[in-house]
């Protein structure tokens, strides 16, 4: 395998990713984002808003006061996994998160139901409840990749792993 289609691979993921947050129906549009909470590992699935390939970063929007965003205070470790059927593709990938206050241009221009998402009850909190409304806790979730795992259901199958630390040169690895 040349080094030529090892680095093609890692041109697909972002490829991949990119269409994800332009095309509603592909599977890239909704990753599952796992972080580490005080009682093991936690799953969810999360809308892929922007990437941007030079600095390795995948965004979501979140709520700011939901359990994912206090699991990523006390670590900031992420992973990231999408799988892509028709390219028989699996992403998996690790970086670290960080949240950022959610522009209030961006919230204005969010549906109306997609606003209330982020002043009605928090996330994972018991109703009824006589919580008032809160200001908007609109945010927005960056993570910055450090490691890409792409396996290839090919014949044969094929893997490749990619590092930041490695200048995202990346390796051919037993499937
Ligand atoms: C298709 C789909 C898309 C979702 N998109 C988002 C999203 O973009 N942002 C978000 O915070 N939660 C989103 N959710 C809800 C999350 O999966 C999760 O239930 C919620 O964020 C609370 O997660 P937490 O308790 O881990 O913080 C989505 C769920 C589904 C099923």
């Amino acid at each position: 395998m040349s080094d030529q289609s090892l680095s093609s691979v890692l041109e697909i993921v972002w490829q991949h990713l990119s269409r994800g947050t332009a095309d509603r129906h592909h599977p890239a549009r909704h990753p599952t984002l796992a972080t580490i909470s005080p009682d093991g590992p936690d799953l969810r699935t999360l809308v892929l808003r922007c990437v941007d390939r030079e600095t390795s970063t995948l965004e979501f929007h979140t709520d700011s006061a939901s359990p994912k965003t206090a699991h990523i205070a006390e670590n900031p470790a992420i992973a990231i996994h999408v799988w892509i059927p028709k390219a028989r593709l699996q992403i998996r990938a690790r970086g670290t998160a960080r949240l950022v206050a959610g522009d209030a241009k961006l919230f204005d221009r969010l549906p109306e139901q997609a606003q209330a998402n982020y002043t009605g009850p928090i996330p994972g909190t018991p109703l009824p409840t006589d919580t008032p409304n809160t200001p908007p806790r609109f945010a927005r979730l960056l993570c910055v990749l450090s490691e890409i795992d792409a396996l290839i259901l090919s014949d044969p199958h094929q893997r490749g792993l990619f590092t930041s630390a490695k200048d995202w040169q990346g390796a051919w690895i037993a499937p």
